[in-house]
């Protein structure tokens, strides 16, 4: 097992060196992890001139992943989070890109559908769709605060295709608002993984038989919006039950066997041949104040999937540069150091040290604990 070294001298230089992620063109291989930070308060789930100066704040990034965006209303399962499915969104997400751009940086913007995994509160009373009427046993957050999943209704053929045609038409209205690329979010607990999971997904249809269809087609139509390679997806195969929020209930659906794992490798050799632009890999939860991610499981996909990986979850930047300097990824992506360090790329350039994120404004409110993080002080 390889473990990254926390006092490796390997330090920043990997990840300050330019790299191409499918036609993705970076100055260096520090990337924003998509971040949800459910701030659209407003009507319409618009993105507004604070989305805009958070990006904007964050542009040397060699690639900005912005936070998980709604493909239809039928996707939506969480507050405050800003779709991608009206003109007035294609407006919104306009300003962010224009600013981002303006700053020299790029941006992509990753597509969600919560599935199984929403609440009838996030859709007008109505159960939420998903594989199989089977509860994922997890806890969705709504504007009354967290609830308990419910049991959902069997997605029919035409939702399914719906669904498929949600994330295709989001794709051509993101890049209608002039993002660089969009990422499919195929991570976590929500719809598509929620296909790929065998104790979710129990449909005798061909999406039962083959779980891998729905994303597969998913990806598909999302690739076809663009010429060249400026589709991501991103997966999650060693999800486990540390990363769920507190309160989940019953046997948890999402921990990684043998036969899972499997079949996630059979997929990511399949994506390997679609015209994508980089595999972004979520990888196990951390526990403990040592816990360091192993790179064997990203290795496992480096050898499977035949294109870019962008490696996520726990690195830092000595252990970000060493699994670059090792060629198992070629960039790193950093979620909650992003969040508490606008200037994230300049501080690893310089070798400062970073600061931790408030957790307490992770998810809502303004621009305290989003706009109000300080660029480093200096030596
Ligand atoms: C506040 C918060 C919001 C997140 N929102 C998303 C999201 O919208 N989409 C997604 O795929 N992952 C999301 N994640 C996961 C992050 O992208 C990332 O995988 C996680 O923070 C681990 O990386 P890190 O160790 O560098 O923080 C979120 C994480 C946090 C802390």
């Amino acid at each position: 097992m390889i473990r990254h070294d926390q006092g490796s001298e390997t330090g920043a230089g990997p990840l300050l060196r330019p790299v191409a992620l499918g036609d993705l063109e970076m100055p260096n291989r520090v990337v924003m992890a998509p971040l949800t930070r459910g701030r659209a308060s407003g009507p319409g789930l618009v993105p507004a001139d604070l989305h805009a100066a958070y990006y904007g704040q964050r542009a040397a990034a060699g690639l900005i992943v912005a936070e998980a965006a709604w493909v239809g209303e039928g996707a939506i399962g969480f507050p405050g989070v800003p779709g991608i499915f009206t003109e007035r969104q294609v407006e919104g997400w306009r300003r962010v890109t224009d600013v981002v751009h303006a700053l020299g940086g790029r941006i992509v913007l990753q597509l969600w559908h919560t599935g199984a995994h929403s609440h009838p509160d996030h859709l007008g009373g109505a159960r939420p769709g998903g594989p199989s009427a089977v509860d994922p046993g997890e806890v969705c957050w709504t504007a009354e605060g967290p609830k308990a999943t419910v049991t959902p209704r069997e997605m029919t053929r035409a939702e399914i295709e719906r669904a498929v045609a949600d994330f295709g038409a989001a794709s051509a209205r993101a890049r209608r608002a002039g993002f660089d690329g969009v990422e499919v979010a195929a991570n976590g607990t929500y719809l598509l993984a929620q296909f790929l999971n065998p104790r979710l997904n129990r449909r005798a249809d061909g999406y039962g038989t083959d779980r891998a269809r729905l994303l597969l087609e998913v990806v598909d139509a999302v690739a076809a919006a663009w010429d060249g390679r400026r589709t991501g997806v991103r997966l999650s195969p060693y999800w486990t039950v540390h990363d769920t929020a507190p309160g989940a209930r019953g046997d948890y659906p999402y921990t990684a066997d043998e036969a899972t794992l499997a079949d996630y490798d059979a997929l990511a050799a399949e994506l390997g041949t679609r015209p994508l632009a980089y595999l972004h890999l979520r990888g196990r939860a951390l526990t403990g104040p040592d816990a360091a991610p192993d790179l064997d499981e990203f290795a496992r996909y480096r050898k499977l999937f035949d294109g870019p990986l962008i490696a996520n979850h726990g690195f830092g930047r000595d252990s970000g540069g060493a699994v670059v300097e090792a060629g198992i990824a070629d960039a790193v992506s950093f979620g909650r150091a992003f969040i508490a360090n606008p200037d994230l790329v300049a501080r690893f350039a310089l070798g400062q040290s970073t600061a931790r994120s408030d957790e307490e404004t992770h998810y809502g409110g303004g621009a305290r604990g989003y706009l109000d993080y300080p660029i480093c002080p200096g030596p």
